[in-house]
């Protein structure tokens, strides 16, 4: 391994203690080739270059930690400051445009996140993420001091990344609207992965199918029937564990729509007319006529949906936020009317770069079932090759022999997303940048990366297709679980506001 080589040259200079550790197979980052190994994220050292105005400089911090970038701003006294992307690093002469912990020898200025020194050793990786180092803190501790750095506070915990041990979310909260037939990879990446995750080390994880919401489009009822049977085994194939989740249809817990009636007290109407969804169909043309009141009460409904289960977190695509930040607004402005501290005001819980608003095959919008723009997950392969194949790429690209741009170009996104295999997708970016490869070669790579990546879930899916009894016994099962929470938080909100009292017959029917 002549990496390996390098680096023991490079540190037996320095005479630093460290172990190397073959990981057997090659994983496309840090985080899967410690969840591999079962080592713990927060001695995962993850090193990362920023631009700024005087340059590049490179930060260390922990896998389990994000990065705080307005704090960093602050500290390094600039105006602008944007994580380097691997096209750029690549430019920079960072093999594959990838940072290690070879990476460390450049000249770059180097900033360290104080709670890397918090743990008693980290592990990294190496030119390939094969192989990974593992040194002890007080030898990182004295080989940096070598290097020169600066030691920051400038994380806080990546909710999506904690160990078991050490999580601080212990209830999430997620739901998906089924007003499309099948799951599509913005969804995927902005939402239905990270739940996924979260299931396994969280107390509590609630997901359901959000029926209710899909009114406000889905009018028909075999249709709607349709979407939510294909959502819920759409789940099950990409990971749903029914034992650790309860998974549920939203109208089999009344309790939603009891507290979406006494939320709505709690909310100005001027809040719902900032709201995205509302707005955006105003300015693309539609009249009071016909905007239903669904729509525009939607996101109190959502925030009923949430608040019931008292989430510490809700793992949802960018597209959400606002919907998240106005159940807070809705909360906090309950609880101080009551003085009560009842709703923990929930964190949206949203992937950082390109997952969480991942974009559309036209180039210009968010990937939605609405616009139909999707790359699907289950589709037959011939449509999902369609769908890859008719993906907007560089317009300004005439011939394979321009040199292309890959920033921001969709397909390349949809590369770093979906791709395993790495050095294939550094190899084509060069070449397109280069003019030496044709956007068909890039479609048809990734169309294969897409097969590969989602072959199991696929296989799964086929297995279980128009199986309406698993998917009912799940929700059954999800319901009788999401209830007994739910129940008892409307009966705490009526005590609260004074409807469940000696005078209340409520709970005589
Ligand atoms: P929905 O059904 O539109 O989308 C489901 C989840 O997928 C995410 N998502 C995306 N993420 C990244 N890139 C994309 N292109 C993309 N498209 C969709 C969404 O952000 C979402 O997380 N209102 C919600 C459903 C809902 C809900 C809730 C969610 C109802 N009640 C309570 C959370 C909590 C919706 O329509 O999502």
């Amino acid at each position: 391994m002549n990496e390996n080589k390098k680096v023991k040259e490079f540190l037996d200079n320095l005479k630093i203690k460290y172990r190397i550790i073959d990981v057997s197979k090659e994983f496309s980052c840090l985080t899967d080739a410690l969840r591999f190994l079962n080592i713990k994220y927060r001695y995962g050292l993850k090193i990362l270059a920023y631009k700024i105005e005087r340059g590049i400089i490179l930060l260390l911090t922990r896998e389990d930690r994000s990065v705080d970038e307005k704090r960093l701003k602050q500290i390094l006294n600039v105006n602008f400051i944007e994580e380097a992307s691997n096209n750029e690093l690549l430019k920079l002469g960072f093999p594959n445009g990838k940072l290690n912990f070879f990476s460390l020898k450049s000249k770059f200025e180097i900033y360290v996140d104080s709670v890397v020194f918090d743990v008693g050793k980290i592990v990294t990786n190496l030119d390939s993420n094969r192989f990974l180092i593992e040194i002890e803190r007080e030898e990182l501790e004295r080989f940096l001091k070598d290097l020169g750095f600066r030691e920051i506070e400038v994380s806080f915990p990546n909710p999506l990344l904690q160990d078991s041990d050490n999580i601080n979310i212990k209830t999430v909260l997620s739901g998906i609207t089924p007003s499309g037939k099948a799951l599509h990879i913005g969804n995927y990446y902005g939402a239905v992965k990270p739940q996924m995750e979260l299931q396994k080390v969280v107390d509590r994880s609630y997901y359901f199918v959000a029926d209710l919401h899909a009114l406000t489009t889905v009018q028909k009822k075999e249709e709607l029937e349709e979407c939510i049977i294909n959502n819920i085994l759409d789940f099950i194939a990409l990971g749903l564990d029914p034992n650790k989740s309860a998974y549920f249809r939203q109208s089999d817990v009344p309790a939603h729509c009891q507290l979406a009636i006494v939320l709505a007290n709690y909310i100005p109407f001027s809040f719902l007319k900032r709201m995205h969804a509302f707005k955006d169909k105003l300015e693309k043309g539609a009249t009071y006529d016909q905007i239903n009141m669904g729509l525009f009460n939607y996101p109190i409904l959502m925030a009923a949906d949430i608040l019931l289960y008292k989430p510490d977190g809700v793992p949802v695509g960018e597209d959400q936020r606002q919907h998240v930040e106005l159940s807070r607004d809705i909360a906090e402005r309950f609880n101080d009317t009551y003085g009560k501290d009842f709703f923990p005001l929930p964190e949206p819980l949203i992937q950082s770069g390109f997952s969480a608003k991942v974009i559309g095959t036209d180039g210009k919008r968010k990937m939605s079932k609405s616009l139909g723009n999707v790359i699907g997950i289950f589709e037959e392969e011939e449509i999902i090759k369609q769908q890859i194949m008719s993906c907007y790429t560089d317009p300004n690209r005439i011939r394979a022999t321009d040199p292309g741009n890959v920033e921001g170009n969709p397909i390349f996104i949809y590369h770093d997303l979906i791709n395993d295999d790495k050095d294939e997708v550094c190899d084509l970016k060069r070449r397109y940048e280069e003019g030496k490869v044709g956007d068909v070669e890039v479609k048809e790579k990734l169309f294969k990366a897409h097969m590969r990546t989602f072959s199991s879930a696929r296989e799964k899916r086929r297995k279980i297709a128009g199986n309406k009894d698993l998917a009912k016994d799940i929700l059954c099962e999800g319901a009788k679980k999401a209830r007994e929470v739910a129940e008892k938080s409307i009966d705490e909100v009526y005590e609260i506001i004074g409807i469940e009292n000696e005078m209340s017959c409520r709970k005589m029917y």
